[in-house]
């Protein structure tokens, strides 16, 4: 029988009997017991991209608070830097990769049409156990790829799941149009999730929305408009966005998957210890920060360095926080993510 959620008392109290109630299902719960990241070296900085489009250092600073990306190398795909991060997360959580039961690559630039870029990781990683699959909520991919892991896992059907959010942006974007090349930027994150017995995952949202799907999109490659010389010339295979459209429904919706998350628990956005959002945007994020109430001490920000690297964002900025020990044992997280599609979601986590 489902324990009652009570959420009178202060923040610790309020915290403490939702862990005490678990989860609204089941009382197995999916936790995170491994982080890690990867980040190729070559460093692009605005002041690079002033020499490639008209643009400015000042502009692109005010306007996304990103100073530099990460780009990687020609020969480096989607996968090489997945298997990267994985690796770590693997020492990281103290497994080996044949104790994996599953895969899950959350990306919008894969190696290949196919097959998954998964199936290049597992072999990669000799993860002869595992099964293998992408899943495309570009920017909520990482969120997607958790709260799919953690059905399995709660339901009892696998124990260890890899899950990787990796992009190779910089191969999908247009390098002449100063609308959107100044935000994007390559990397990987990765964690492993198993069964815990403390802490863990206490709620989860995801929603979509394909109404908007014309608002962020990549046109070509697809059954669609199938590659060409046509295709290539018109650009479809690079990103087209609508930023400022996106800009208004990233701040009202990842507030509300936030809100809503928390409310399953009886919490609020005040139960917060380190919020992780989807780095798209500083002024995103400090909107939403400024709707939810949170402090800047409570919010995590890597934008800077990194720009917004799609499903790679949330994963690698939870790994930093927590490698950087701005998480704690005991903490509340939030990750929040919202991207094309529409998509979005929120994951509440107790460190
Ligand atoms: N350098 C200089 N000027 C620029 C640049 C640039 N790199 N890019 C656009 N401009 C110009 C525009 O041409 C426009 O000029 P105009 O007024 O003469 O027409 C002017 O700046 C204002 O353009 P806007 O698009 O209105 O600028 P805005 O303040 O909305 O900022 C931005 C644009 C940064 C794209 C913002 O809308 C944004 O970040 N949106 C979210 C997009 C996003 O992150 N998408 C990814 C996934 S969805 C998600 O993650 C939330």
């Amino acid at each position: 029988m489902k324990k009652k959620v009570r959420n009178k008392g202060n923040k610790k109290t309020r915290v403490k009997s939702v862990i005490k109630a678990g989860p609204a299902t089941t009382r197995r719960r999916a936790g995170i017991i491994g982080l890690g990241s990867y980040l190729p070296k070559k460093i692009l900085t605005n002041r690079h991209l002033e020499k490639m489009v008209d643009t400015s250092d000042e502009w692109i600073t005010t306007r996304t608070g990103i100073k530099q990306r990460r780009i990687a190398l020609k020969s480096q795909a989607t996968s090489d830097m997945a298997v990267r991060a994985s690796k770590s997360a693997l020492r990281d959580a103290g497994i080996k990769a044949a104790d994996l039961d599953l895969i899950i690559v959350a990306t919008i630039t894969p190696d290949m049409q196919f097959p998954s870029t998964a199936c290049f990781v597992q072999k990669a990683l000799n993860a002869e156990n595992a099964v293998c699959f992408d899943i495309g909520a570009a920017c909520a991919g990482f969120v997607y790829a958790i709260v799919i892991a953690e059905q399995f896992i709660i339901t009892g059907k696998y124990k260890k799941v890899l899950v990787i959010g990796s992009e190779k942006l910089s191969s999908v974007t247009d390098w002449t149009d100063r609308n959107t090349c100044v935000l994007f930027g390559d990397g990987a994150g990765a964690c492993v999730m198993a069964p815990v017995r403390s802490g863990g995952i206490l709620s989860s949202y995801i929603g979509s929305n394909g109404k908007n799907s014309d608002l962020l999109f990549l046109p070509g490659g697809g059954s669609r408009n199938p590659a060409s010389h046509k295709t290539v010339d018109s650009k479809l295979h690079c990103i087209k966005m609508q930023g400022n459209e996106l800009f208004k429904m990233a701040v009202r919706i990842m507030v509300y998957a936030a809100d809503k998350s928390l409310k399953k628990l009886g919490l609020t956005c005040k139960d917060i210890d380190m919020f992780i959002p989807h780095q798209a945007n500083i002024r995103i994020l400090f909107a939403v920060a400024k709707k939810m109430g949170l402090s800047r001490k409570n919010l995590y920000l890597n934008i800077a360095k990194y720009g917004n690297m799609s499903s790679a964002s949330t994963a690698i900025a939870l790994c930093e926080a927590v490698k950087s020990k701005h998480i704690k044992k005991g903490d509340l997280v939030v990750l929040d993510a919202f991207g094309a599609g529409l998509t979005w979601g929120a994951v509440v986590i107790k460190w």
